[in-house]
C-alpha cells in the first residue's frame, strides 16, 4: 500500500471518501516540516470549522506507528513524517532482491492491451515525425509487459492505395533493379517524388492501371509492390533496432480489404449505412462531427473503413481489455469518427479505444515539412546525435572503452528522451544541444548519474567493501532518496494509467538528482564506520538498479562506464 492511502485509511472526516482524503495527500516542497501533508482548508465547509482546528483535532486522533512516525497540525496543514528506519528497511532490501523486477506487478494478469504504434507508411520517408509514435509506443508496450499485461504491439503499416500505383509506374519509367536495390527506401521514394512531380494525365490514369493490377493480384505488380514493401521494413527494423522497439505484428492496412465487405454488412444491418452523393457514409451530425466515409462512390475503402476492420479484428483476434493508437494528435477527428461508429453498432467494447495522441516535434534548426520535399530523415537526427554524443564524450573522457557503443546509448537514449520527457500532447523543439546536456534535465544525466554509481560499487568491490543494511538510521538526503526509490512501482502504474511515460522521464531526472545530492553530501567509501559505508553502498546499488528499469522502461541503455 502506498503511503498516501496508508494515511488516508488511518483518518475518518465525515462525508468524505477515503479516495479523496488519499488524493488530497501531497508531498510538501519543504520536507523538513514533514513528508506528506494533508491540506484541511478543503474540509472546512462539510465539517463547518476552521482548517487549523480540523488539522489539530485530526492530528489528537491520529495514532502514530511504525511507518508513519509523527504527525503535527501546522496552519490548516496536517503534516506526517514517515519511520525513516522502517521505509528504509522494507524498500532498500527489496530492491536488491528484485532488482530488474523492481517496480514491476501482476496487476494486469490475464488482461491484453494492443498498442498500434509507429505505423509506418511503406515507400514513404520514416521521418522526425514518426519519433514520438514509435518510442511513446515501445514506451507503453514495455510498461504494460512490466506490469503483467500481455501487450500486443502493432506497426498498422501504410501498405494499401493508389500510391503504390503511382510508384510501380514510375518504377517501370525510370528505375533498375539494383540501384532501387542498393538506395533502398531512398532510392523508392525519390521514384514516388518524381511521380508526384512530372505526372501527367496519361501517367496518373497508368497509375491507377497499376494499383488495380496490384488488386486483383496481378503477379509482376504483387512482386514489384512485395519487394517495396520489404525494402521499406528492411530499412525501419535497422531503426527499430537502434530504438529497441518491437512488434507483434506488422498486419497492415492491405490486410483488412478482404474483411471490409462484412462490415460493411454489420454496418448495413444495424441500419447505420446511409448513401451521400453516391458514397456509402455513417451519418454523424447528432454527435457534431462529419459523416464517416465507408465506401466511396467507385466502392473503394478509406483510411477509416480499413481502421474499423482492423478494430474489429483485433477484438475478435485478441479480445483486448484496451485498444491503444498511439498517432499524432491530427487524427483526433479521424479517432473520435471511428469510435463513435464502433459505439453506435452496439460494441460494448468501444469504450475500450483510446486515441492516446501526442504534439509535433520538429527540430531547432529547421521546421521539418514533407511537402517541400525538405524531410528529415529519422535515421539522420539520431546518427547526428550519436555523433555529437561521442566527440562530447571524447572531450570528457579521452580514454573510455567502448566508446561508440557507449556513444549510441548516449546518443540515441538523447533523441528518444527527447520526445518523452514531455507531457506527450506538448509540440516540442528538438536541440541537440539541450538533449546532450550533461547537467540538464536529460537522459545524459541520468546515464552518467548511473555510471558513477556503477564506479562505485565497482570501486568498493576492489577493495572488498560490501553493500549491507545494518541498522542505520538515514540522514536527510539518503532518506529524500530513499522516498523516490519507494515511489518507483506508483509511478510506473500512473505512466500506463494516463498512457504518459514522461512520468517515468520526470522521474528518473528526479531521482538521479537526488542520487547525486546524496553522492555529494554523503561519504561513501570514506564512512565514519563500516556500518554506514555498507549502508551507503546497499543505496547506492538500490539506486543504481532503479534508475535501470526506469531507462530500460523507456527504451534507453545504461552504460557502465561514461
Ligand atoms: N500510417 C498512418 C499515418 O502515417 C498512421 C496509422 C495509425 N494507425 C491507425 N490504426 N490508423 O498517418
Amino acid at each position: 500500500m502506498d503511503h498516501k492511502t496508508y494515511i488516508a485509511e488511518r483518518i475518518d472526516i465525515e462525508g468524505v471518501t477515503k479516495d479523496e482524503i488519499a488524493d488530497s495527500v501531497a508531498v510538501p516542497p519543504d520536507t523538513t516540516l514533514g513528508d506528506y501533508a494533508l491540506p484541511c482548508f478543503k474540509f472546512a465547509k462539510v465539517l463547518h470549522k476552521s482548517p487549523a482546528l480540523i488539522a489539530e483535532s485530526l492530528a489528537a486522533g491520529f495514532k502514530t506507528d511504525d511507518v508513519i512516525s509523527s504527525v503535527s497540525a501546522v496552519n490548516g496543514y496536517l503534516n506526517f513524517k514517515i519511520n525513516r528506519k522502517g521505509l528504509t528497511g522494507e524498500i532498500v532490501p527489496k530492491i536488491l532482491s528484485e532488482k530488474s523486477a523492481y517496480g514491476s506487478s501482476d496487476m494486469g494478469g490475464g488482461k491484453t492491451v494492443c498498442i498500434d504504434y509507429s505505423s509506418v507508411n511503406i515507400a514513404k520517408p520514416f521521418h522526425i515525425g514518426h519519433l514520438s509514435t514509435t518510442v511513446l509506443g515501445g514506451a507503453l508496450y514495455r510498461i504494460y509487459n512490466f506490469l503483467g499485461y500481455r501487450a500486443v504491439g502493432i506497426n498498422h503499416l501504410g501498405d494499401y492505395g493508389t500510391q503504390f500505383g503511382k510508384l510501380i509506374s514510375a518504377y517501370k519509367r525510370w528505375g533498375n533493379r539494383e540501384e532501387v536495390e542498393k538506395g533502398g527506401i531512398h532510392a523508392i521514394n525519390e521514384l514516388y517524388v518524381r511521380f508526384n512531380s512530372e505526372a501527367t494525365e496519361e501517367m496518373e490514369a497508368e497509375a491507377r492501371e497499376n494499383f488495380r493490377l496490384i488488386e486483383s493480384g496481378d503477379r509482376e505488380a504483387n512482386e514489384l509492390f512485395n519487394w517495396f514493401k520489404s525494402l521499406t521494413l528492411a530499412y525501419v527494423e535497422k531503426i527499430y533496432d537502434r530504438l529497441h522497439i518491437k512488434f507483434d505484428s506488422y498486419l497492415g492496412e492491405s490486410f483488412y480489404i478482404d474483411k471490409i465487405p462484412s462490415a460493411v454488412e454489420a454496418l448495413k444491418e444495424k441500419g447505420l449505412l446511409v448513401e451521400s452523393r453516391g458514397a456509402q457514409v455513417v451519418d454523424l451530425e447528432p454527435y457534431n462531427m462529419p459523416p464517416f466515409i465507408v465506401l466511396r462512390s467507385d466502392g473503394a475503402s478509406l483510411y477509416g473503413t480499413r481502421d474499423l476492420a482492423a478494430a474489429l479484428y483485433r477484438k475478435q483476434t485478441y479480445d483486448f481489455d484496451k485498444c491503444l493508437y498511439v498517432v499524432a494528435y491530427q487524427q483526433n477527428l479521424h479517432f473520435s469518427q471511428l469510435f463513435k461508429v464502433i459505439e453506435l453498432m452496439g460494441e460494448p467494447w468501444a469504450k475500450d479505444l483510446v486515441h492516446v495522441a501526442y504534439g509535433m516535434v520538429s527540430l531547432e534548426d529547421g521546421a521539418m515539412s514533407t511537402r517541400k520535399g525538405k524531410v528529415v530523415w529519422l535515421e539522420d537526427v539520431i546518427s547526428r546525435c550519436v555523433e555529437k554524443a561521442k566527440n562530447i564524450l571524447t572531450e570528457k573522457n579521452p580514454d573510455l572503452e567502448n566508446k561508440d557503443e557507449v556513444a549510441e546509448q548516449v546518443g540515441v537514449g538523447a533523441v528518444v528522451f527527447g520526445a518523452l520527457y514531455n507531457n506527450k500532447i506538448k509540440d516540442i523543439v528538438f536541440s541537440y544541444d539541450k538533449a546532450l546536456n550533461f547537467d540538464g534535465e536529460t537522459s545524459v544525466y541520468v546515464q552518467y548519474t548511473c555510471a558513477r554509481a556503477s564506479s562505485v560499487l565497482e570501486k568498493a568491490a576492489a577493495a572488498g567493501a560490501e553493500a549491507a543494511m545494518g541498522d542505520v538510521e538515514p540522514n536527510a538526503q539518503e532518506f529524500e532518496l530513499i522516498k523516490a526509490l519507494a515511489a518507483f512501482p506508483n509511478t510506473v502504474k500512473a505512466a500506463a494509467e494516463d498512457y504518459e511515460p514522461s512520468y517515468i522521464a520526470r522521474y528518473a531526472v528526479d531521482t538521479a538528482q537526488k542520487f547525486n545530492r546524496f553522492y555529494i553530501d554523503c561519504k561513501i567509501m570514506q564512512a565514519e564506520s563500516g556500518a554506514l559505508r555498507s549502508f551507503r553502498l546497499a543505496l547506492t546499488r538500490a539506486a543504481l538498479i532503479t534508475l535501470t528499469n526506469a531507462l530500460t522502461l523507456l527504451g534507453i541503455g545504461v552504460p557502465e562506464k561514461m
